[in-house]
């Protein structure tokens, strides 16, 4: 009996499995979902995404107008939140996290009830509103590494300390980290909305970099779509690291809680 209940959870777990890779498809080529597929995709999408994303996907829903952080307009195909290098299409992978975690700090609320086949189909819904998610060129998708990693330690956090300097971090988030540096002011992003530096003090201002690895793929990807570039091929995978751990102690206010004074930066 044990080892047959033992084989069956096998044979479920690895249906599930399968029925998952299916699900998600691939990040190798683009996808396409059948005509009565997609209908059910996007009278989903009209229900409950519309209100912000709009209709048509170009981020003009009833409530937009209201919201300090506007809905990302999908018909331009960039995204912030991807695991890919900076200029690329967010993974299927990607798409589901954001729309089940939500990002913090904005409107988007988090959708954590959703089936993973309600999800899948928001996933493909949004790729529909942008003609480069169905494009060959675009593709393969190419994930960014996280190399090793570096442990959270006082010393570890002095040169990301350093590093942050070097890097002119602090021309837009500030010495202290409060998102208020000398360019801070008078940012737009792509979609030609005002943007400010985060304030990296503040766990609750902050979209999703709220962990070292966050922080790391954050720097590694940039934020498409906005100032805040990308240092993957820039900086080792070690100062990202290094980086990722002191924007780390700014948020817990551990470690080197430390404002950069005028005489580091010259
Ligand atoms: C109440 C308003 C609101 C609703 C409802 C909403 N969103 Fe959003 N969404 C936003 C805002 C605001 C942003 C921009 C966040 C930012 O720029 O940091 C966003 C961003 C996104 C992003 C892009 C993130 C990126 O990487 O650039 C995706 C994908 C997304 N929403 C999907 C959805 C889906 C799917 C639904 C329906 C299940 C949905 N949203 C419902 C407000 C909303
Ligand atoms: C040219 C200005 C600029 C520079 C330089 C810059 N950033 Fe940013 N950064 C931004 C902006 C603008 C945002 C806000 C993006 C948003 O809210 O969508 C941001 C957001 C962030 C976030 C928060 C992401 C989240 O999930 O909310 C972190 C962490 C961050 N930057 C760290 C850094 C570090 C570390 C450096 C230096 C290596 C740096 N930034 C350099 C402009 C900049």
């Amino acid at each position: 009996m044990e080892k047959y209940s033992i084989g069956l959870a096998l044979v479920i777990t690895a249906s599930l499995f399968s029925l998952g890779w299916i699900l998600m498809g691939s990040d190798d080529t683009p996808e396409k979902a059948d005509p009565a597929t997609l209908a059910k995709e996007k009278a989903l999408f009209d229900d409950i995404c519309a209100t912000c994303h709009g209709i048509n996907g170009n981020g003009d829903g009833v409530l937009a107008a209201n919201l300090q952080t506007k809905p990302r307009n999908f018909t331009t195909g960039i995204f912030k939140f991807r695991s890919t290098l900076s200029g690329q299409l967010p993974t299927d992978e990607d798409l589901s996290i954001t729309i089940k975690s939500g990002t913090h700090s904005t409107a988007m609320t988090t959708f954590e009830t959703f089936s993973p086949e309600q999800i899948w189909a928001l996933v493909q819904c949004v790729k529909t509103f942008s003609p480069r998610f169905s494009d060959p060129n675009e593709y393969p998708l190419k994930t960014i590494s996280y190399g090793n990693e570096i442990p959270f330690t006082r010393e570890s956090i002095a040169k990301g300390r350093k590093a942050y300097v070097e890097m002119q971090c602090n021309k837009c988030h500030g010495d202290a980290g409060e998102g208020n540096g000398s360019s801070a002011d008078g940012m737009a992003d792509n979609w030609g909305d005002p943007i400010q530096p985060s304030d990296l003090t503040n766990p609750s201002n902050l979209k999703f970099a709220t962990s070292p690895a966050e922080i790391f793929r954050t720097l590694a990807t940039g934020l498409d779509g906005t100032p805040m570039p990308s240092y993957s091929g820039a900086i080792p995978d070690s100062a990202m690291w290094y980086l990722a751990n002191y924007v780390y102690s700014l948020q817990t206010h551990q470690g080197y809680y430390e404002p950069i004074k005028p005489e580091e930066t010259e």
